[in-house]
């Protein structure tokens, strides 16, 4: 039988964006406002060397889902195709755990100013960690089964949560 692991993980900081209620899908970098994370004073250190790269992940605890994930799920963008819970981004997961990839403005003492983020006002920091190039580049990536779904190009927009006519 497979040991059953339960695992604490500790909030280092916090994000800081203009959303209190209505988030993008996804992080949209020209996104207008103020955006930053705020890492708790004990980490300071752990940030020397950040500025250099021009962009980092942050992963987060989406701490407002209280909705039991399901393991099938429509995403609201996807004119109602049905996908399995690990082949989508919804955040309603075992693990509530999201994941942004957002430019580094600036980085004055333990705030990290970034490009746009998609997530609520207050929302638990988990990590950082910088995102390096040819590493993290995967230069034949490819849209999965978004590539079937209808109207790809305008629903990549939705995905992308970039203003367009409807
Ligand atoms: C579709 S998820 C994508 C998350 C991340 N970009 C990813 O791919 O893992 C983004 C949505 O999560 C929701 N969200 C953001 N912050 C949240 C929080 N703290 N608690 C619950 N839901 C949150 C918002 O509705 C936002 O539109």
């Amino acid at each position: 039988m497979q040991e059953k692991f339960n695992y604490k993980l500790e909030q280092i900081g916090t994000i800081k964006t203009p959303y209190r209620d209505n988030a993008p899908y996804q992080p949209i970098d020209t996104d207008e406002g103020e955006f930053y994370i705020k890492i708790n004073h004990q980490y300071l250190d752990g940030l020397n060397e950040l500025k250099k790269f021009y962009y980092i992940y942050v992963i987060y605890y989406a701490h407002r889902i209280n909705r039991k994930a399901e393991m099938v799920v429509a995403p609201p963008w996807a004119g109602g195709k049905k996908v399995g819970l690990f082949a989508s981004r919804s955040p309603v997961r075992p693990n509530p755990i999201g994941l942004n990839v957002v430019r580094i403005k600036t980085i004055i003492k333990n705030r990290i100013y970034t490009s746009g983020l998609d997530v609520f006002d207050g929302t638990p920091l988990l990590d950082i960690k910088p995102y390096i190039k040819d590493l993290d580049d995967k230069s034949d990536a490819n849209y999965g089964w978004i590539e079937g779904v209808k109207n790809k190009e305008h629903l990549s927009l939705h995905i992308k949560g970039i203003p367009h006519d409807d």
